[in-house]
């Protein structure tokens, strides 16, 4: 059934989508029309991993179980609609944790199956990137009236082909847990990984850093409040990579010095509660300065060559939600006339189905027929999958 459905020009413009995203340690359903999220559930396992210091695979896969279902439940409730006026169902296949991922993709099929709606899979970090697209949604939309008939929605709902297109290609910045990434944007579905990190992700690096400074799960985001009363030369770490020409990350040298230094302090007795405070504001001004050194890099290599200008930088992920990250871009991008856009709330950048139900908006009106449709059956997840 699902490779033959049909989406017709309206229903391409304003879809109403339920997308469900179960990658890590979030469990998440939305609901989105046209690019207006109308719900967006996320529930935290953060408790439950708290005591490992990271993500336990075994856990994150029951309690997704658990929660999947009141989950999506909550999120159609919210937007007020049932599962027949849907015109899809959204998944994302990866990349994530496998045993977390099928559960998400056996609850999309099974929707997909008894309701006989098509099935759209989503790369997780193609939807990160897209983030920036999703638009806050109108107090003036009634739901049941505009489905009805599905005019003058583009008063109120963002439709797909008023989109960015014109402004490609866009400077893509995907920083979270997993994926540290400088992406060029030559249109939706065309990606071209600029730099990335070659070993931990931006968060995983803060995460670790925190944990050894005995900050919990997830440690970057307690950092980064410590971080607003330490003094961020208080210590030095290295710029990592300044001999290497390529625009790719490391974190694994400034890991080792702050686990050497924390050691020492330890030795010394001198791990107070000023000196956590900053030890995190130098280490987090130590994960940005590399970054931005290597973003400055990469501009300043594509100016030299006279190569794609952007005019905008789309950010996303977990550390979007950063605020002294969000200035460091912003600075360091408007030099180079570069506009920094970030998603309309914080709770964005984080995991989400939102921003996958967007992603799926956009295949339905861009990707090739053959890239959209998916055999039921043959659905199956995709860990490792690169944009
Ligand atoms: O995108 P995300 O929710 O999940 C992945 O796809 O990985 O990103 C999670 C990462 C974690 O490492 C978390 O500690 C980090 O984002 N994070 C932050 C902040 N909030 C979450 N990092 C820095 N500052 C924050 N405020
Ligand atoms: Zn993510």
């Amino acid at each position: 059934m699902s490779e033959n459905f049909i989406f017709n020009n309206i229903t391409k413009k304003f879809p109403l989508i339920l997308a469900i995203d179960t990658s890590c340690d979030e469990t998440s359903a939305a609901v989105t029309l046209g690019r207006a999220v109308l719900s967006n559930v996320v529930a935290s396992q953060t408790n439950i991993h708290q005591p490992y210091g990271g993500v336990y695979p075994t856990l994150a896969k029951q309690a997704h179980q658990e929660k999947i279902q009141p989950v999506i439940n909550l999120a159609m409730k919210r937007a007020g609609i049932d599962f027949a006026q849907l015109d899809a169902i959204a998944v994302t296949l990866g990349p994530g944790l496998a045993p977390a991922l099928e559960i998400g993709i056996d609850q999309a099929k099974r929707l997909a199956q008894e309701w006989q709606k098509p099935l759209i899979a989503v790369n997780h970090v193609e939807a990160h990137l897209l983030s920036v697209l999703l638009k806050r949604k109108s107090n003036n939309l009634s739901i049941k009236n505009l489905l009805i008939k599905r005019k003058g929605l583009s008063e109120i709902v963002i439709n797909y082909s008023k989109s960015s297109s014109s402004l490609f290609p866009v400077l893509g910045l995907v920083f979270s847990g997993g994926h540290s990434q400088f992406v060029q944007i030559n249109n939706f579905g065309n990606y071209k990984i600029l730099g990335e990190t070659i070993d931990d992700a931006v968060g995983e690096a803060l995460d670790k850093v925190g944990r050894m400074l005995g900050l919990g799960y997830p440690a970057a985001p307690v950092i980064e409040k410590l971080a607003q009363q330490g003094n961020s030369n208080k210590f030095k770490f290295p710029l990592p990579m300044t001999t290497v020409d390529d625009f790719n990350l490391s974190y694994s040298g400034l890991k080792t010095a702050a686990h050497r230094l924390i050691k020492q302090l330890e030795l010394e007795k001198k791990l107070s509660s000023q000196t956590i405070l900053d030890v995190s504001a130098s280490f987090q001004q130590a994960v940005f300065r590399h970054l931005i050194y290597k973003l400055e890099k990469l501009l300043k290599n594509q100016e030299q060559r006279g190569v794609s200008s952007f005019t905008q930088a789309w950010l996303g992920g977990g550390v979007a939600a950063n605020i002294s990250l969000r200035q460091d871009l912003r600075k360091s991008l408007k030099s180079h006339h570069i506009k920094l856009r970030t998603p309309f709330e914080k709770r964005l950048c984080g995991d989400n189905a939102a921003m996958i139900a967007l992603t799926a908006g956009y295949k339905i009106n861009y990707a090739e027929k053959n890239q959209l449709q998916t055999e039921f059956k043959n659905l199956d997840r995709k860990p490792n999958w690169q944009i």
